[in-house]
């Protein structure tokens, strides 16, 4: 049995397929896909108490981090990260969830995804991250980036937007709230974007599916 049935087979965590269907649609038509309300309530609301019981010393100055996981690293952000591993019920089933939507874009979209790694961050206010591609052309093997936002009750002049370009030297596409719930998806090589300034703190979740890059060199394996 596949990851996208042992979803569905997962009670109360409904069939997302709705939604796997508009980011696909989205991906393949734009390259990014902007969806409200994308991850099941209960899996949202798990994510978000697991954040709240997570002290600080949990999280680590972004940049600082496992191998391959920052493949870019001479830009500017001053956010905190930590990895997300299926150890936690939260946790698990955000990565099931994912793991479904890898499936869904695979099958739909012939992507060959193979991997997903993913991280909470968090933004004290103040706190950004300057324009940035998350993959260069060639040079990484992330595809696909997500970013699912975790704020309950974010208001417009509390800033903290995702802003979206489009190619090295793009006009500005658009300004994304983060709001609980809201699930972004972009083609990783093809937009940079950046975290503006926020009033007030600002957590995330940053994901990036991958491509199996392995070569006699060098082994890749899943995680
Ligand atoms: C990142 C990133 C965007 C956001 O972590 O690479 O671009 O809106 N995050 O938090
Ligand atoms: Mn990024």
């Amino acid at each position: 049995m596949g990851a996208l049935e042992r979803f569905e087979d997962d009670r109360g965590e409904g069939n997302s397929s709705h939604v796997f269907e508009a980011i696909a649609a989205d991906v393949w038509e734009k390259g990014y896909s902007i969806q409200p309300n994308a991850v099941p309530t209960d899996v949202l609301d798990a994510l978000w108490q697991q954040l709240r019981s997570m002290p600080a010393h949990e999280f680590d100055p972004a940049g600082v981090g496992r191998q391959h996981a920052h493949a870019i690293n001479s830009f500017v952000r001053s956010d905190a990260t930590s990895w997300i591993e299926g150890d936690t019920p939260a946790g698990a089933r955000w990565l099931n969830w994912t793991a479904a939507l890898q499936q869904y874009l695979n099958r739909r979209l012939f992507l060959g995804l193979f991997s997903f790694e993913s991280h909470f961050s968090h933004y004290a206010p103040g706190d950004f991250y300057k324009k940035h591609l998350d993959a260069f052309k060639g040079q990484s093997n992330r595809v696909l980036s997500v970013v699912l936002y975790l704020n309950p009750d974010w208001m417009p002049d509390d800033g903290g937007e995702l802003a979206l370009y489009h190619g090295e030297r793009g006009q500005q596409l658009l300004k994304v709230t983060p709001s609980m719930g809201t699930l972004v998806t972009f083609l990783s090589e093809d937009f940079p974007h950046e975290v503006l300034p926020a009033k007030r703190d600002r957590y995330a979740i940053a994901g990036w599916f991958r491509v199996n890059t392995t070569s006699a060199e060098r082994a890749d394996p899943p995680d």
